[in-house]
Parts: C-alpha cells; structure tokens; sequence
C-alpha cells in the first residue's frame, strides 16, 4: 500500500469543471499558474461529502501546470508547525495520460532546502532534483487523497494543459495528517 496516495472511491468530482475555468482565467496557456480559492469563492466547490464525513474545506486551490512542464520538488508548508504529514484531494482534468505526480525521500536529511512560495503566495520547502530519490508515480484520473507533508511534485509530459483542483480537507478546524485521513475516508479508499 502506497504512504503516498490513495485513490478514492467516489462518483463526486465536487466542482464544475466549465465554470472554474470560466471564472480562473489563463492568460497564457504555456505558462504554470496556481490559484488559491477562499472565503465565499469556495462556493464553487461542492463540500456535501466531506460534511458527511465530519470534514470542512476552508481552502482549495487551482494548479495549471503547462504543457511539457514540471513543477518543482517540495513539500507544502501547512502553516501549522512543525511540519506533519498532512492530505489533500486532487482531481486531475484536461491533459491525455502523459502526466503524473511523483513522490519521493530526501537523499541527505541535512541538505538544504529553500523556501518559495508559488504564484497564488503558498508556501513550499523546495528541493533540487539531486536531493531526491524518486518512490512512485501515479497518473490522476479520478478523485485521490494525496500526502503532501514528503516531497512531491506534478510532472505534464503531454502536449496538453494539466488543470488540478485541490481541496484542503480540515477535521475540528485542523489540517489531517496521513494516517488520520487513512481512518476518516477507510470505506472509500
Ligand atoms: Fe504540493
């Protein structure tokens, strides 16, 4: 079993694909882009199931990466610390099957690492390519709870656009880390 990712079980993509790209526009198609969706924005976003599920999401956000693009290897700053594994779930569109998202270990504990921020101002634990040793793999193509506490990173070898929306799950106003998220969503994974 994967410490990485879990597909999910469910028929519910919690958004409308037409009216995000409609209301998130891309003013050019070859260059990476992030949005953060908030406050009554997020009223775009379909939450019925994860209030059936004891889950609130207070943020999501919106990730374009172009085509024949990549986007670097880091680990999502939660805002909380210190750092714990902590899940999102991603639901990939728009591209054919040449895109994935990739985990992978630190090589050296003591390396450094950099901290950026992308364009919608999240902040990231960024690492050189050098640092990392490649785990898994794994094509989107249906909803996934993902673990962005480790490195990771979207690769689009695909002459098409990827879009991901990526939902924030919160229990008790709390980000939830790996091993909960295994526990709350069991009879979906
Ligand atoms: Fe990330």
């Amino acid at each position: 079993m994967s410490e990485y990712y879990r597909y999910l079980n469910i028929q519910n993509t919690f958004f409308d694909k037409e009216v995000l790209v409609k209301k998130y526009i891309l003013e050019d198609v070859n260059k990476n882009k992030q949005w953060r969706i908030e406050g009554k924005d997020l009223s775009i976003i379909n939450d019925t199931w994860f209030k059936q599920n004891g889950c609130t999401i207070q943020v999501a956000e919106l990730f374009y990466t172009a085509p024949q693009s990549k986007i670097k290897w880091h680990i999502d700053i939660s805002g909380y610390s210190p750092l714990f594994d902590y899940v999102k779930i991603n639901f990939v569109w728009g591209t054919d099957d040449s895109h994935y998202m990739q985990w992978g270990k630190i090589i050296d504990q003591n390396c450094d690492s950099k901290i950026g921020y992308n364009t919608a101002g999240s902040p990231h634990m960024i690492f050189d390519p050098s640092q990392i040793e490649i785990h898994e793999s794994v094509i989107i193509d249906k909803p996934i709870l993902v673990n962005v506490g480790v490195p990771h990173r979207a690769v689009n070898d695909s002459d098409l656009g990827r879009w991901c929306i990526s939902l924030i799950p919160k229990k008790n106003n709390e980000r939830i880390a790996w091993n909960q998220a295994i526990e709350i969503f069991h009879e979906y994974l």
